[in-house]
């Protein structure tokens, strides 16, 4: 049986205020409860010293490809470590379409970052016009491709792949149980024709507009293993309640 995990994606939300308020909240209530929260930068050391030893671990939501140098701006894996980061968000949509990370550089921030021994939770997913023109499959598995072909499939054992279709992120469309677990079976399905064991233990996150009030029924279809989730992981009660769902 796979462990379902629910990690927030905070994005560029927060203050050192906010975050201890809302750090407070949701540490006691996820007691014995694997979550995460992916946080920006400059609070990886608040999160640090709030969850140390709590069920809640933390981790950051990019990398760069490079282990270290010359390169203004950019954040190692080696330093996630030091702050104690499990997991590290690669690929994310926004940073694919906003940043221009094509699929190479991605598959580089996912070696990077196994390369340090962190956990990267591998983001793909489909724009609106991509679905609508029917390629959702072909560029989930292109996305998917990439870091195979660089890591080799038996890297998924130590990752986390959240599908996150572009159309649902942010816009208060879910995806259907139905068309998330379609594509979560794919996403299965293409990994279990290279190696069934990889594909059995892949936790494959949803992220996109999962909130308290739909968590239930998305987690309870069978190739759904927990979520990636933005703005709701802002909002304690909301958190709490999806975190418990898929408990
Ligand atoms: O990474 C999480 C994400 O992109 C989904 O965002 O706000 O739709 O839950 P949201």
């Amino acid at each position: 049986m796979r462990k379902k995990l629910v990690a927030g994606n905070w994005k560029m939300h927060g203050s050192l205020a906010e975050n201890a308020a809302l750090l407070a909240a949701i540490k006691p209530a996820l007691a014995g409860i694997e979550a995460a929260v992916c946080v920006p930068f400059p609070y990886l050391a608040q999160a640090q010293a709030a969850l140390a030893g709590s069920s809640i671990a933390w981790g950051a939501q990019n990398l760069s490809e490079q282990p270290k140098g010359a390169f203004t701006g950019e954040v190692s894996a080696a330093m996630l470590l030091d702050f104690g980061c499990k997991y590290v968000i690669v690929g994310h949509s926004e940073r694919r379409s906003l940043y221009g990370e094509r699929d190479e550089i991605v598959a580089k921030k996912y070696m990077a970052a196994q390369a340090a021994g962190l956990t990267p939770i591998l983001c793909v997913g489909e724009s609106l016009q991509e679905r609508e023109s029917g390629v959702t499959e072909a560029v989930v598995a292109r996305q998917l491709d990439a870091v195979i072909q660089a890591a080799g499939v038996g890297s998924l054992g130590k990752a986390v792949v959240a599908y996150e279709p572009v159309w649902a992120i942010g816009t208060g469309k879910t995806a259907t149980p139905e068309q998330a677990q379609a594509v979560h079976a794919f996403i299965r399905g293409k990994i279990a024709a290279l190696d069934g064991a990889v594909a059995d233990g892949l936790v494959i996150q949803y992220g996109g507009s999962v909130k308290a009030a739909n968590a239930a029924e998305l987690m309870a279809q069978p190739d759904i293993d927990g979520g990636l989730i933005g703005g709701a992981s802002l909002v304690a009660d909301e958190f709490i309640a999806i975190c418990r769902a898929a408990a």
